[in-house]
């Protein structure tokens, strides 16, 4: 279980999905996934949070990965983190919407469920990728993830949880309203 605070949220007809607050570094899961940038050398937001909790081994892992396309995932050890991986995708920045940003994004979940279930993980968590420096609205990817989520879930049995992890009470109020609504 990870340690950040759970709400009390119905999540719909999968209850493998669970919407958690606080900090994704906190989470004990099998890997918590990075809103990474295409060099995966590190940068602001959840990035820069989860290099500093993990260390500079993980900069060094990376290192030799050779970057990431965005909607693409790779996956590395956790180092000093409570989650023994990380999975790191490149979330599209938002351009107004008409540049296959809903895509690209759906095209993230997908990818970090399917590389964690080739590697036999049963635990992953998420945060809001794309909804912080990348700037794409809050509410139209709460319900992106939501949906990606639910469908792999519906078509494969390998993952026990997936955590969407809030950071603040707009998150939170965007995946309470995208799991209500669908
Ligand atoms: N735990 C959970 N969620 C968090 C945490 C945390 N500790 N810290 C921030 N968030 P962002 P992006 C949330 O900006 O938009 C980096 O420089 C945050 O509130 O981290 O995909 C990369 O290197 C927001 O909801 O990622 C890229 O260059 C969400 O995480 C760029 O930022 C994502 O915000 C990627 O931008």
């Amino acid at each position: 279980m990870p340690s950040p605070d759970e709400f009390d949220l119905d999540s719909g007809p999968d209850d493998r999905i669970e919407v958690i607050d606080g900090d994704i570094t906190r989470t004990r899961v099998d890997a918590i996934v990075n809103a990474a940038n295409e060099t995966l050398l590190g940068g602001g937001g959840v990035d820069g949070v989860i290099h500093r909790a993990a260390g500079p081994d993980l900069l060094r892992e990376c290192e030799t990965l050779g970057g990431c396309e965005t909607g693409q995932a790779k996956i590395t050890r956790g180092y000093r983190l409570p989650a023994r991986h990380v999975i790191h995708t490149v979330g599209p920045v938002w351009r107004g919407g008409a540049h296959g940003e809903a895509e690209l994004l759906a095209a993230c979940y997908r990818n970090s469920l399917e590389l964690a279930t080739r590697e036999g993980l049963k635990t992953i968590a998420f945060p809001a990728i794309s909804c912080g420096i990348y700037a794409y609205p809050i509410d139209q990817a709460a319900r992106i993830a939501v949906r990606e989520v639910r469908e792999f879930l519906a078509r494969d049995a390998t993952l026990s949880r997936v955590y969407l992890v809030c950071y603040g009470q707009e998150i939170y109020d965007a995946y309470r309203e995208a799991i209500a609504s669908s």
